[in-house]
């Protein structure tokens, strides 16, 4: 499932950063490029909630 629009970045891409040790916001957020000029900032928003995903917080977005 599709998280970022932007970026097509998916649940299961940040579940593998997760896994790979990104776990902090400002991690992710670096790692993810939200910082980028074409991102609109959604997803900078949620990040927290981006967060609890990659530290397996949150079974899944769809549920
Ligand atoms: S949907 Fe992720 S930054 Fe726009």
């Amino acid at each position: 499932m599709y998280i970022c629009l932007c970026r097509g970045i998916t649940e299961n891409a940040i579940k593998r950063l997760g896994e790979e040790g990104v776990l902090c916001p400002n991690a992710l957020a670096c790692e993810l490029g939200l910082n980028e000029p074409d991102c609109c900032g959604r997803c900078l928003k949620n990040i927290e909630r981006l967060t609890a995903i990659a530290q397996g917080q949150v079974r899944s977005v769809a549920g």
